[in-house]
């Protein structure tokens, strides 16, 4: 079967609620699309009076860009953007109000290019409401996972995504303060470590653990001692190498 020609997909037009990081890239990538939509924030209305349901009237599909705590309470204030089709994009969140789609990205302060936003996936809680209904001409990839699995996924992606942010910021901020080295010197490491990631996974891991370097270890451990990213490194040893945790007498009592 051919491909479908983009001017046959329906022109859904869009009602962003929020005006934070997600709010702001996604309508970038909507612009980059050329595609209609309104935006509505709880600032703006504060300003200008205008109510969500005015705003967004016109709109086919509204996205609940709000924080995870208040997409829920959002959905049941507003009952007529109900009859929408509504969508968060919580990644951790199931709730029968809305449909959860999780753009599997980090979006920080700066807006990022079309290759950026073209490329992202989309992961989909199963549900009523099916991607292509709500966008229809996108050309993300998009993948389904049943609900129950969602918390899971998100822990992992919290876990990959956004710790490892936590362990590279400890290394710059201790490399331009006690240890007097610039955090760009740590650049190539960081890049060719995602590589490797990208590349072989399963050969991406070097260093004491995958040696399982018991010395190296053991000093590594003494040399943060007072500093609570120790018990983050013992954590990673109990469960990455659980065998040398145990020989080294750091399994958990
Ligand atoms: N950031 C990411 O990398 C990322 C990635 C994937 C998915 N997500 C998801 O995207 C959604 C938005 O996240 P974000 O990073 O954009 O959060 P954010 O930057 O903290 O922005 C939160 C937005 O929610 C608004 N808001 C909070 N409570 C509200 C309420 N009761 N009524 C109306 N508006 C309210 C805030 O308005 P005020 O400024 O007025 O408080 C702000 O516009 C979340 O579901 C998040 O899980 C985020």
């Amino acid at each position: 079967m051919g491909q479908v020609p983009q001017n046959s997909l329906p022109l859904l037009k869009y009602g962003i609620v929020g005006d934070g990081r997600v709010a702001r890239h996604f309508i970038a990538y909507l612009e980059q699309l050329r595609l209609p939509y309104a935006q509505w924030s709880r600032k703006a209305a504060a300003a200008n009076g205008i109510t969500v349901e005015e705003r967004l009237a016109d709109c086919d599909v509204v996205l609940l860009l709000v924080s995870d705590s208040a997409i829920e309470p959002f959905a049941q204030e507003h009952p007529a953007l109900r009859e929408k089709r509504l969508v968060h994009f919580s990644g951790a969140l199931v709730t029968p109000l809305a449909q959860g789609i999780h753009p599997l990205m980090a979006f920080g302060p700066t807006l990022y290019g079309p290759e950026v936003y073209e490329t992202l996936a989309f992961v989909a809680e199963a549900g009523p409401l099916k991607f292509h209904e709500v966008f229809p001409s996108f050309p993300n990839p998009v993948f389904e996972i049943p609900a129950e699995l969602k918390p899971r996924y998100h822990a992992l992606c919290v876990l990959a995504g956004n710790f490892t942010v936590v362990l590279w910021r400890k290394l710059f901020e201790e490399f331009a303060g006690r240890l007097g080295l610039p955090a760009e010197a740590a650049l190539p490491y960081l890049r060719r470590i995602a590589r490797n990631l990208e590349e072989n996974p399963a050969g991406a891991l070097t260093g004491p653990l995958q040696r399982g370097d018991l010395a190296t270890v053991t000093k590594n451990l003494q040399s943060l001692e007072g500093d609570a990213f120790q018990e983050v490194y013992l954590a990673f040893v109990r469960a990455c190498a659980p065998a040398l945790a145990e020989k080294a007498g750091l399994s958990k009592p």
